[in-house]
């Protein structure tokens, strides 16, 4: 039987395309030839190539196991930079579109208790999570936060689920039903982890409020859907760059990235998200110090210093000696 290589794209069928809520589309991926789709663990993404030539990220929601299809959903974002726009207006069903193998960066892991948080369209991986933990008779809760209830997508599912009493919906404009992070994560029992996905106001807000209430670092997992804003520049200069196996030495200006130069000088960086993200781009740092500005790396990753991600992260001193 074939199967597609991890890394190359493949084509697949738009079985479905629906409105999941206001401003979210739906889209149910099926095979477009003999080849089966890969399989994929709970919390994983695949890379979708839109029609307008972007390629973005987007997390599978179906439960992992379910033979034969993907589903992602994707919020319409009129303020980014084109994708969800793309994949809103320019994809149809029937479609033939083009996906990278699911990879995960966004594990479950083996606890005694697990705390989903997803705020709006960060549902998307937690409610595969749900599906997975469900599967394996795991202890868990699902914490679905949303501005308001029409803007909710899944609510169906939910409701319909057979772990639909290990959720709670929390909607921002009904102050009844609003979040109260602090007391749901007071006191972290032991063995429990924190999953949590949405907007970067809310991930932080969830984040620095488990950090409070004494959740310790390795016990939140979470994961962006865009880079945070960043704080104006202060090391926007230029400085080299080598990449020894390839034999090239380039100089970064200000304003390209380390991958945009060398891909200029014909070294195949495997770009995606260009944001620092989605980790295709890493290679490893064999002198000099990077300038970390990924979400991707974890905070012991970017302090070890022996991998970056060129596509957004830059160069402290005056020279980087990176490679495969
Ligand atoms: S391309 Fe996604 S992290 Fe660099």
């Amino acid at each position: 039987m074939a199967v597609h290589p991890a890394s190359a794209f493949f084509p697949v069928r738009v079985r479905r395309k629906t409105r999941l809520a206001e401003h979210i589309a739906g889209f149910e991926l099926i095979p477009a030839n003999d080849t089966p789709l890969p399989p994929f663990t709970a919390g994983a993404h695949i890379d979708v190539a839109l029609p307008n030539g972007l390629i973005r990220q987007y997390s599978l929601c179906n439960p992992p196991g379910q033979a034969g299809a993907y589903e992602i959903g994707v919020l319409l974002a009129p303020a980014g930079r084109g994708g969800s726009s793309s994949a809103h207006r320019d994809i149809a069903e029937g479609d033939v579109i083009r996906i990278g193998a699911p990879r995960n960066h966004f594990p479950l892991v083996p606890a005694a208790r697990s705390l989903l948080f997803a705020g709006g369209i960060g549902i998307t991986p937690l409610l595969s999570m749900a599906w997975a933990l469900h599967r394996d008779g795991a202890d868990f809760a699902l914490h679905y936060c949303v501005r308001q209830q029409a803007g909710a997508a899944y609510l169906d599912r939910l409701a319909a689920a057979p772990f639909a009493s290990q959720v709670r919906l929390h909607v921002d404009g009904e102050p009844a039903r609003r979040l109260d992070v602090a007391a749901l994560l007071a006191s972290p029992p032991p063995d429990t982890r924190l999953y949590v996905c949405g907007p970067q106001g809310f991930m932080n807000h969830v984040i620095a409020t488990a950090r409070e209430q004494g959740w310790p670092d390795d016990r939140i997992h979470f994961e962006y859907f865009a880079a945070p804003a960043r704080e104006p520049d202060t090391l926007a200069g230029s400085f080299e760059v080598c990449v020894p196996s390839r034999g090239v030495t380039a100089r970064v200006p200000a304003d390209r990235s380390v991958a945009q130069t060398l891909l200029a000088h014909g070294v195949p960086v495997a770009l995606s998200c260009e944001q620092g993200i989605c980790g295709s781009c890493l290679m490893r740092v064999l002198d000099g110090e990077p300038e970390h500005r990924d979400v991707f790396l974890s905070d012991a990753e970017k302090a070890a210093n022996d991998r970056f991600l060129p596509c957004c992260s830059r160069a402290r001193g005056a020279r980087l000696v990176v490679d495969f």
